[in-house]
């Protein structure tokens, strides 16, 4: 693996990170999102990054090899005023990236953007068929909180999502 560098997205990033969603969503079956329910043109794209610059409990991460994305960590913060300080987690690494530490890397980066925002509390959900990301929150230190039996079509069958998080303050 080359020097990788870590970075939040500009504008201009728009039409790389539209084809690196894309190609991260149709990669694994472990995202919830549809490649189709990202971003479906340069446009939108830019619209979600300028949506994640100017909402203050918002964060977008790439890690970057020699100018092409090749993981992503995104905060989402509550919308509503007594759940501000709550965010939800999300992570994926293409492919050819995982099992190097760019997933704890860029977890961890983001925990520190989220104590500099003053996040109180991190959450996500994760597939029960996922133990590599189990694994990760785990020894990242997040707690099962519960389980959304059956929350998720795959194909023809229906997989839980374990609910996690981890208390930052
Ligand atoms: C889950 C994911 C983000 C992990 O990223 P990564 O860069 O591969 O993870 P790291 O190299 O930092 O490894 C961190 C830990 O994750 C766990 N892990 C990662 N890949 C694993 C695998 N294939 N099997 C078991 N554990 C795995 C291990 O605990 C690993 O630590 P270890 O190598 O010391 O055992 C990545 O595999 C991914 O993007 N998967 C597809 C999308 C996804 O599942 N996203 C999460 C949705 S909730």
């Amino acid at each position: 693996m080359d020097k990788i560098l870590f970075r939040e997205p500009r504008i201009e990033d728009a039409d790389v990170l539209l084809d690196f969603g894309n190609q991260l969503l149709t990669e694994s079956d472990n995202y919830i999102r549809a490649p189709d329910e990202r971003a479906n043109d340069v446009a939108q794209m830019a619209a979600i990054i300028r949506s994640f610059q100017q909402t203050p409990n918002h964060v977008m991460l790439h890690a970057w090899e020699r100018g092409v994305p090749v993981g992503e960590a995104v905060l989402i913060g509550g919308h509503l005023h007594k759940c501000r300080l709550t965010a939800t987690v999300g992570l994926g690494i293409l492919n050819s990236h995982q099992r190097m530490g760019l997933g704890t890397k860029l977890l961890v980066l983001l925990e520190e953007r989220a104590r500099e925002l003053g996040l109180h509390r991190l959450e996500l959900t994760v597939l029960h068929t996922n133990p590599a990301a189990r694994r990760l929150y785990d020894r990242m230190g997040y707690r099962r909180e519960g389980v959304k039996l059956q929350s998720v079509l795959q194909g023809h069958r229906y997989v839980d999502e374990i609910m996690m998080a981890k208390l930052l303050t």
